[in-house]
């Protein structure tokens, strides 16, 4: 094994379950993002993920919240760190019987994510990657996957909205939140193409297909809702379970 393929296996997820592996996507597309020591120290600054999301953090991350209601009851999961206060105001949400999962494959993420919550005894931080989630089926009430899919490429997020859907309750949420195509009296749709597409190279992809075109055959759900914000350059997507 190379130095940089033991690199790549990053701990055990759990007693008994096979180690957790950075994904190649991560590695070689977003280590500067979220791998490298100084990713977290750049990253994590609330001002600045509002600016990557030209100042709609707060409007997108309220909006994914509000899907799952003011006071947020049962097992919720996130899938995927967020850098800045998502998960601080999910929490501050969280009903005192409530309980938070937030899975990330990478270590740095998780040891940040332990940083940074005021109430961390409500939330399980669990190494675990998207496209193989370590949980029964039906075993959240509502998952919420925020800005993760334009990351991945296509197998991968087929496979995490796959596993998204799997850990869900019937009758549950599952809420993303990601990129989409703007109308084309937008400004956004022509100044955006050069940004995602040199930093991004999955993100176009959110422009070309629907999420709910890459829903697995044979689960089944209730209903699919989307909204768009800002223009169309972002969306919000709830499938009912
Ligand atoms: C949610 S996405 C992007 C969020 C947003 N851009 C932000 O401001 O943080 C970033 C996170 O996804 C994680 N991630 C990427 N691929 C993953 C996978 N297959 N399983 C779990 N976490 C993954 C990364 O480690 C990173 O912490």
């Amino acid at each position: 094994m190379s130095p940089k393929e033991s690199a790549a296996i990053a701990e055990t997820a759990a007693p008994g379950l096979a180690p957790v592996v950075i994904p190649e996507y991560l590695q070689k597309t977003y280590w500067w993002a979220y791998l490298h020591p100084n990713a977290v120290r750049i990253f994590e600054r609330q001002w600045l993920v509002n600016l990557i999301l030209w100042g709609n953090f707060a409007r997108l991350r309220d909006a994914a919240l509000q899907e799952m209601g003011d006071v947020i009851h049962g097992k919720v999961l996130q899938v995927a760190c967020v850098y800045g206060d998502f998960t601080e105001h999910l929490l501050r949400r969280l009903a005192p019987e409530g309980q938070l999962d937030v899975v990330d494959v990478a270590p740095i993420q998780i040891k940040n994510l332990q940083t940074k919550l005021s109430r961390p005894s409500q939330v399980r931080m669990l190494l675990q990657d998207s496209t193989e989630l370590h949980f029964e089926d039906a075993s959240h009430d509502a998952v919420v996957v925020f800005f993760l899919l334009h990351e991945q490429p296509a197998q991968a997020r087929r496979k995490t909205i796959a596993e998204a859907l799997r850990v869900t309750k019937p009758g549950g949420k599952l809420i993303f939140v990601d990129y989409h195509k703007p109308v084309a009296s937008s400004p956004w749709r022509y100044l955006m193409v050069p940004i995602l597409s040199t930093l991004e190279p999955f993100a176009m992809d959110m422009w070309r297909g629907e999420i709910a075109d890459w829903l697995p055959a044979g689960v089944p759900f209730t209903k699919v809702e989307k909204q768009t914000y800002f223009g169309g350059l972002y969306q919000k997507v709830v499938i009912t379970r």
